[in-house]
């Protein structure tokens, strides 16, 4: 039976260390965080609420800023400029996707890259890709290296596939993987063969949003698989992964709900907070 990489005493662990943080610091200059979300998209409010209860338990203020669907660009903009300048505010996301006529880039662009807790702005996708630590790393990529780390599963050499190639996730991961000297192939939905893919690989990880993808065809005993798919089905959350399947086969598997998801949350804190935490959280 697979040992299962839940995710949640280490996130109640960066939850206290956080508050810790949080509470050394003046209230008068705690770093608020600054949410645009346009229009009201079910599974951007629910990934709003559960960032709003994180950071109301570590002491951390959210201005939530809702705009209606045909706000234009422009709009937007000019409301990420006035948070620029704004210095109670630490830190600006843009709840993705944005309405498909939008100018995402144009959009993400006009954060300033020391407030862009999501790590989407091209200066801070430049340090990433070059290894440079200064920058800020996409919260999920973050919370899945805090969880391989955590269960002490080695990376160095080692195959991964990831599975997927989005910016926001599959990407950086791939980069974040390659830094970490893992020898890294990503496979995306029109890779022949995604069976025998998954199975050449030490460690699967998974962010493609399409429930049930890998299943027992595509794992192998000794695999370790991880699970970044978040998917509202039958009013229950899923994965990409068929837990059930893998789990008699493979020796790890991270679970959904309580994997890599809580802990995509507060490492986007610890973005936030990075400041503040030198030593104490990465
Ligand atoms: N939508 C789903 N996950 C994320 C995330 O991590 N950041 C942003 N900005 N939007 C998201």
């Amino acid at each position: 039976m697979a040992k299962i990489l839940s995710g949640i005493p280490l996130r109640d662990k960066i939850k206290v260390d956080l508050s810790t943080v949080v509470s050394l610091i003046p209230e008068h200059v705690r770093p608020i965080l600054s949410i645009i979300q346009v229009g009201s998209l079910a599974a951007s409010t629910t990934y709003i609420q559960g960032k709003m209860k994180f950071a109301k338990e570590i002491g951390i203020s959210i201005q939530h800023h809702v705009l209606p669907n045909d706000v234009s660009d422009e709009e937007v903009i000019d409301l990420i400029l006035i948070l620029n300048t704004d210095l109670k505010v630490g830190g600006i996301l843009v709840q993705l996707p944005l309405p498909t006529c939008m100018n995402k880039e144009k959009i993400l662009e006009s954060i300033d890259p020391e407030k862009d807790v999501d790590g989407l702005h091209s200066v801070n996708i430049k340090k990433h890709l070059v290894n440079d630590d200064s920058g800020i790393v996409p919260a999920t990529t973050k919370g899945i290296h805090t969880l391989l780390d955590f269960y002490g599963i080695p990376l160095k050499g080692r195959r991964i596939l990831m599975v997927g190639r989005s910016d926001l996730v599959g990407k950086p991961t791939a980069i974040a993987l390659l830094n970490r000297d893992a020898t890294v192939t990503v496979a995306h939905h029109l890779s022949v063969d995604l069976p025998a893919l998954c199975r050449e690989a030490d460690i699967i990880i998974t962010a493609t949003g399409v429930p049930g993808l890998i299943g027992k065809d595509h794992v192998k005993a000794g695999q370790i698989v991880i699970d970044v798919g978040i998917t509202k089905q039958d009013e229950k959350i899923v994965g990409d992964v068929s837990f059930a399947e893998v789990l008699s086969i493979v020796a790890a598997v991270s679970p959904v709900p309580g994997g890599v998801g809580p802990l995509t949350i507060a490492s986007l804190f610890q973005n936030l907070l990075r400041k503040y935490t030198s030593g104490i959280t990465k």
